[in-house]
């Protein structure tokens, strides 16, 4: 399973891409309100420091408009995936993109019908918001699973699950047994998947035993 990050922070994309374990970033346009940074700046940054998928957000509502702004932002670099939202014109130019070569990434899915017409659209991934599903009371993994089967019956369909709106590490967990492709997560959830208390005891017993054995692997 891949694993993106969801953020525009830099110096968080910076610190955590050094584990090796960021095959990409995902962005919005609240993400990018909330930088409080140039929209083009912050993606020229962020290709600098992730040479996988970088998902940039169109923001017209009309294809021909969205069309504009997705090749101005495709120019930006090669790994730029652009992001439509799920709407009959996000689709419409989802299919010019992808018949282009140009990678998609459709957002805001909330029903297994959208992301069925996602992937006949030629999208590169499908982001259901399971977060924002569960906020209204409803399962938001129930929707990964229903994906995953429609695309696992049609195997020509290409379009990677890329579960979004994740809140917590569970949800991560779970998207993993479902078979997601890819899970997009905030930096601190991330930096959770690290831990468990076990693993901080017994690395302070191992500590205290081999100060014991007064060796040290690397002589001075
Ligand atoms: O990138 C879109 C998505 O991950 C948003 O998450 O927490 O605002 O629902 P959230």
């Amino acid at each position: 399973m891949k694993i993106f990050l969801d953020t525009t922070d830099i110096t968080a994309i910076a610190q955590l891409s050094e584990t090796g374990l960021v095959d990409g970033i995902t962005t919005n346009p609240s993400l990018v309100a909330k930088s409080g940074q140039n929209f083009e700046v912050l993606l020229r940054e962020i290709c600098t420091l992730i040479k996988g998928p970088v998902s940039a957000e169109v923001t017209a509502p009309d294809h021909a408009t969205m069309l504009k702004e997705a090749f101005h932002l495709a120019k930006i670099a090669p790994n730029i995936v652009i992001k439509v939202p799920m709407t009959q014109e996000g689709l419409k130019t989802c299919k010019v993109l992808s018949d282009q070569n140009i990678m998609v990434n459709v957002t805001l899915c909330f029903s297994a019908l959208q992301a069925l017409l996602a992937a006949k659209a030629g999208a590169t991934f499908i982001s259901p918001f399971v977060g924002r599903l569960d906020d209204i009371g409803l399962d938001g993994l129930d929707l990964i699973a229903d994906i995953r089967e429609i695309y696992d019956n049609y195997p020509a369909f290409k379009t990677e699950i890329l579960v979004a709106s994740i809140r917590n590490p569970a949800h991560v967990l779970a998207s993993a047994k479902l078979g997601a492709d890819v899970v997009t997560i905030p930096p601190d959830i991330f930096s959770k998947m690290f831990k468990h208390p076990l693993t901080d005891i017994g690395l302070d017993i191992f500590e205290k035993d081999w100060e014991k054995t007064k060796q040290q692997i690397l002589k001075a």
